[in-house]
């Protein structure tokens, strides 16, 4: 049966977007094969004490990635995303997992980046984010408070992802909650579709395979993110 077709009328949605919505653009994604969690110890880059530890090879890590980011560009799956956010009338977040920008690129505004952005630097000393598109490894000073204290802006492991509340307040309205791009490996994250479902939201989920969640799902659609969105967007925008 057709997921679109049983539902009920909706009004508000709420889309958490994951690696694999970039992959197509040429950002690896985490836990393929040959994945970034392959190349790289999730503890060394990716947690307080690997920073604390050897901060240089974070610094590297992190200045390496934001300079690959910036020379991407959207693809269809992000622009269709865009194209809904922009035509949608009732509710609409896109939570992303993801620390690209690409979502803002192809022109979606409904975003919140649960996970921080490569383009923003926290001070470690005035709790600034400035944006911050350069490198970090030679300690430059944070532009409000002169401090050689930045770091990236990226929730770590055994940090708190951003704007929870803000989160749990859109999954708590929302009519139809849907997964694109992402393993399910990570919490809160993977928590948000049962989450949606115990408060009454359809779900979806689209992806390359299932995910470690797809039981929770009332329909999932696999499938390249620049085929399964656009077609997805299209069909809810058209119905
Ligand atoms: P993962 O690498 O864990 O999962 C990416 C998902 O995207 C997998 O399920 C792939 O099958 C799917 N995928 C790959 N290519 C795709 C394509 N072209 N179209 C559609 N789907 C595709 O990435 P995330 O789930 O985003 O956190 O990872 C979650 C978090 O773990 C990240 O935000 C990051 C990471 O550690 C932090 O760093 C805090």
């Amino acid at each position: 049966m057709c997921f679109m077709a049983a539902m009920a009328p909706l009004r508000n949605i709420v889309i958490l977007t994951g690696a694999g919505i970039s992959a197509e653009s040429g950002i690896d994604t985490f836990r393929s094969a040959g994945g970034l969690w392959e190349q790289h110890k999730v503890e060394d880059v990716a947690t307080p004490e690997g920073f604390a530890r050897d901060p240089d090879l974070v610094l590297r890590f992190y200045d390496m990635r934001r300079a690959a980011i910036q020379t991407k560009t959207p693809n269809p799956a992000h622009e269709a995303l865009a194209k809904l956010d922009g035509a949608w009338g009732g509710e609409l977040l896109i939570v992303t997992q993801n620390v690209d920008d690409l979502h803002e690129r192809a022109g979606a505004t409904r975003v919140l980046h649960m996970h921080g952005e490569h383009l923003n630097a926290w001070c470690a000393a005035c709790d600034a984010r400035p944006r911050w598109t350069e490198p970090l490894i030679h300690r430059p000073p944070c532009p409000a408070c002169g401090e050689p204290a930045l770091r990236p802006d990226v929730v770590w492991f055994g940090e708190v992802p951003y704007e929870m509340d803000r989160i749990h307040a859109a999954l708590r309205e929302a009519d139809l909650f849907v997964s694109i791009g992402t393993s399910g490996a990570v919490y809160p994250a993977a928590g948000f579709v049962r989450n949606a479902r115990s408060l009454g939201a359809q779900t979806l989920e689209l992806n390359l395979e299932a995910s470690q969640g797809s039981r929770w799902f009332d329909e999932t659609r696999l499938g390249p993110a620049s085929e399964v969105v656009p077609a997805w967007v299209d069909e809810l925008l058209g119905g």
